[in-house]
């Protein structure tokens, strides 16, 4: 009698360890693997929670499937007017490395913006928008099992005689919408959709875009794989009015990209070094304004492709930071050099009033 409940208590101390334990692995998140859905939105709970100063989330659309997408909203409060970066991943499936590269890529400004005075400035001007999976559905699907894990597109049912299920979501926007490199066939991978923006997430992400036009300065979308920067137009008759700009921008990114792991990436519009695309979502922001507006895609060059194993996402996503940040201090430092000379300028001004005033006084 006696044994049984001292072995009763051992298992309940047990289990209550067990439980502290598990607790811990939710704060210490494995960046090193692939998560479903449910991890990353709990994932994305946990940023909100741990820094309530710095980082809240909004929701701004829902997907087919009725799914709540939202965005993390990171950055100092400010009583100066700010600019903003916009940042997606997984609006394609299968392209799992991404939502791991925008979840890396909130860890490390959150764990660097105290210490390192270039993030803490970049957080004092900028609000960054990021959604780890824009493709939720997508993404769910691709995690259903072994047969479905190089889903691409979204999963709403196809219009009149077409069963097929899914538009390209990244062929959808309002972007020279049907023109080149699309299919009409809803069956294949490459659907552009019955008409632009028949897609709700395309939508939301469309209105949020718009809706903050004036205040985004950088638009990234993070794809896989081939290792590029690609730079608009995606529709090879348009050009950006600065592309000579954006080519020279990449190639920086590029160069810091290679001085992580030796890895090359290439840059060029999707004509010049993939194909031709209209509907894109690099596309649309480009032409609504937003000056700097990249896409990139990850390792590898077709070696694993979408199957990309979880011991390269540690170094695909520290050298796609490294590329990201360059893109980004780049934008930063051009957007605000002036107000930095400003401040300089006040504090002279301050000081040599405070000596005149303190000269005056004695
Ligand atoms: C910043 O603003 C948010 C939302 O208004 C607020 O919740 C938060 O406490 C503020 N943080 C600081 C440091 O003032
Ligand atoms: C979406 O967000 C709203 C508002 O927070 C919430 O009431 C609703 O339950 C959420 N829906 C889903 C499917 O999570
Ligand atoms: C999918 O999983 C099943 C069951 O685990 C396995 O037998 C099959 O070989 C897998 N197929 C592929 C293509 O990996
Ligand atoms: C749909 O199928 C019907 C019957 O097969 C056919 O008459 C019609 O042309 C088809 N519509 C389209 C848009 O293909
Ligand atoms: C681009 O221009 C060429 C020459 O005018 C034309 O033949 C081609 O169809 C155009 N491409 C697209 C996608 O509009
Ligand atoms: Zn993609």
């Amino acid at each position: 009698m006696k044994g049984s409940v001292i072995l009763v208590l051992v298992v309940l101390a047990l289990v209550a360890q067990d439980r502290l334990a598990g607790g811990q692995e939710n704060k210490l998140y494995d960046y090193t693997k692939y998560h479903t859905m449910d991890e990353i939105s709990g994932w994305m709970n946990q940023m909100e929670r741990e820094n309530p100063a710095i980082v809240s989330s909004m929701i701004y659309g829902q997907t087919y499937e009725n799914r709540n997408m939202t965005l993390l909203k990171i950055g100092s409060n400010s009583t100066t007017p700010k600019k903003a970066v916009w940042m997606d991943c997984g609006i394609h499936a299968r392209e799992w490395i991404t939502p791991a590269f925008c979840q890396h890529f909130v860890k490390e400004i959150l764990g660097s913006y105290q210490t390192d005075p270039k993030v803490n400035m970049l957080f004092k001007n900028l609000d960054f928008f990021i959604t780890p999976v824009l493709n939720m559905d997508g993404y769910i699907y691709s995690w259903k099992d072994n047969t479905t894990r190089l889903w691409r597109k979204s999963r709403s049912p196809g219009t009149g005689n077409c069963t097929c299920i899914g538009t390209d979501l990244n062929r959808n926007f309002n972007a020279n919408w049907g023109m080149v490199g699309i299919s009409r066939n809803c069956c294949s991978t490459l659907y552009n959709g019955p008409t632009p923006l028949s897609e709700p997430e395309a939508q939301a992400v469309t209105d949020f875009l718009e809706a903050h036009q004036n205040q985004l300065l950088c638009y990234l979308t993070i794809h896989s794989y081939g290792q590029l920067i690609l730079v608009p137009y995606g529709h090879p008759n348009i050009s950006a009015p600065n592309y000579d700009e954006l080519m020279e921008v990449g190639l920086t990114a590029v160069n810091a990209i290679k001085a992580v792991h030796g890895k090359s990436y290439k840059v060029g519009t999707p004509p010049d070094v993939l194909y031709a695309v209209s509907g894109s979502t690099m596309d649309f922001a480009r032409l609504i304004g937003i000056p700097y507006s990249f896409a990139f895609e990850l390792r590898d060059k077709g070696h694993c492709g979408f199957l990309l194993p979880e011991d390269q996402i540690q170094p695909t996503c520290e050298e796609a930071y490294q590329g990201a940040m360059s893109i980004i201090n780049y934008v930063h430092d051009k957007n605000f050099r002036g107000s930095a000379i400003a401040v300089t300028a006040t504090l002279w001004t301050t000081l040599v009033a405070s000596w005149i005033s303190s000269a005056n006084v004695f």
